[in-house]
């Protein structure tokens, strides 16, 4: 499989694990890893920040035209920080207050517009992980390989509230499942590019499925694609 360098997309729900999975592909295959929700978030820190009005086009226009995003590989975490004009915004774009607004924000077609485009362009030469709720559909229609991952609401309402306690110890459980149902369904609903499963993307549920498992199960995909890739 070495050498070979295909792209994959992952889609799914909030909190279904997705962010994990594509870090270990990325670091298993030496791809590099994009977390489109990272852009998305870090354009939403930028607009509450600066009070943009996002319903109104010219100011949503205007504040996008002032938005440089870019990642850097972390050594330590061994993942990518994002980067909002030069500031690294890692950790604020993970504020509730930043979850409360995303969704909206990412529904408004100028905001994907900004940043379809940039994933396509960072897709350009493959060896690519990169997840996100369209990214199968819209960002790389033509993936070799793509996973739409599910889990068990429950099972997801825990592990967001277990990885957002850790920084904020006020949160409830009640306003993770607030926010992750608000969410799923703004993204599955919405006008532009909305989440759903791309017709030739693999279910991964992996509600009981420990990281190894499920390390090891899409693994096998990937073996499959490269080598299908390959002999074409
Ligand atoms: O919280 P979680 O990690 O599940 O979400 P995320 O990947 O950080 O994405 C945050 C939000 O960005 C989503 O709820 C969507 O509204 C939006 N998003 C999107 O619209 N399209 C993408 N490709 C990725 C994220």
């Amino acid at each position: 499989m070495s050498g070979i360098k295909i792209t994959i997309a992952i889609d799914g729900y909030s909190s279904c694990g997705k962010s994990t999975i594509a870090k270990q592909l990325a670091a298993r295959l030496g791809y590099s890893y994009i977390d489109s929700g990272a852009m998305y978030r870090a354009i939403t820190l930028y607009f509450l920040r600066n009070g943009v009005n996002y319903n109104s086009p010219d100011e949503v226009a205007a504040a996008l035209n002032d938005i440089h995003l870019s990642f850097a590989f972390n050594n330590t975490a061994k993942s990518s920080d994002i980067y909002l004009n030069d500031e690294d915004v890692s950790q604020p774009i993970r504020d509730m207050l930043v979850s409360e607004k995303v969704s909206p924000v990412a529904a408004i077609k100028q905001v994907r517009s900004f940043a379809v485009a940039q994933q396509k362009r960072m897709g350009r030469k493959k060896g690519i992980v990169m997840d996100g709720r369209d990214i199968g559909t819209v960002v790389f229609p033509d993936a070799e390989l793509k996973i739409f991952m599910v889990a068990d609401p429950a099972v997801r309402v825990m592990r967001r509230f277990k990885e957002m306690y850790a920084t904020n110890p006020h949160i409830t459980i009640d306003e993770v499942r607030h926010n992750l149902e608000l969410r799923d369904y703004i993204d599955s609903t919405r006008e532009e590019s909305p989440l759903h499963r791309a017709a030739d993307a693999l279910l991964l549920d992996n509600s009981s499925m420990t990281r190894d498992e499920q390390l090891e199960k899409v693994t096998v995909w990937v073996k499959d694609r490269a080598i299908s890739n390959m002999v074409r």
